[in-house]
């Protein structure tokens, strides 16, 4: 196993929402930092920094992950998926994003993008939430302008077209 020394810099490949992208970092070096200083993606939001608001929530090889209680060495060879990915080509909005759109289920935005990762991933898993489950996930985000009523209205809008789009997805590969 290598061992890495602080102030060392590391080269990192990964995948960011399906292309290879690389870079360097320290080993204490966050993914947060790492995603909006080195590489510029900077949809990736940074609240509390220890795990509480989840405004940095990204998937890392299918899993959910906040990216500020993760490291950025931890991702080499991962496949990373951050909020600039949601939309499928950079005039549209994803499902997800329109009916956030549809229901003004954001003020400021700054929550929004952990939001739009969580519940696209929850989505995948359970295409037919009720409102408790999506008030559950919505436990794991703190929101300080919507009062989470319109995300919740977004989401149940949102999961019935996803789980179309993805069966069409399997059907295509
Ligand atoms: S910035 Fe990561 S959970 Fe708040
Ligand atoms: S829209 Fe402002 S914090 Fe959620």
């Amino acid at each position: 196993m290598t061992r890495l020394q602080s102030g060392e810099r590391h080269r990192i490949r990964f995948k960011l929402n399906g292309a290879a992208t690389h870079g360097e970092a320290e080993p204490r070096m966050l993914l947060t930092d790492f995603l909006r200083q080195q590489i510029g993606a900077t949809g990736t939001h940074v609240g509390c920094e220890h795990g509480v608001c989840g405004a940095c929530t990204v998937t890392v090889d299918g899993m959910i992950a906040r990216a500020c209680l993760t490291l950025a060495v931890q991702v080499d060879g991962s496949d990373v998926r951050t909020v600039e990915g949601l939309a499928p080509a950079s005039d549209r909005l994803g499902i997800l994003q329109e009916a956030f759109k549809r229901h003004h289920a954001l003020q400021c935005g700054f929550c929004t993008a952990g939001i739009l990762m969580s519940l696209d991933h929850y989505l995948r898993e359970r295409p037919d939430p009720t409102e408790a489950e999506i008030r559950d996930l919505l436990s794991g985000h703190l929101c300080r302008c919507t009062g989470y009523t319109p995300i919740i209205h977004a989401a149940l809008d949102a999961a019935g077209r996803l789980a179309d789009h993805h069966r069409a997805e399997k059907t295509d590969v």
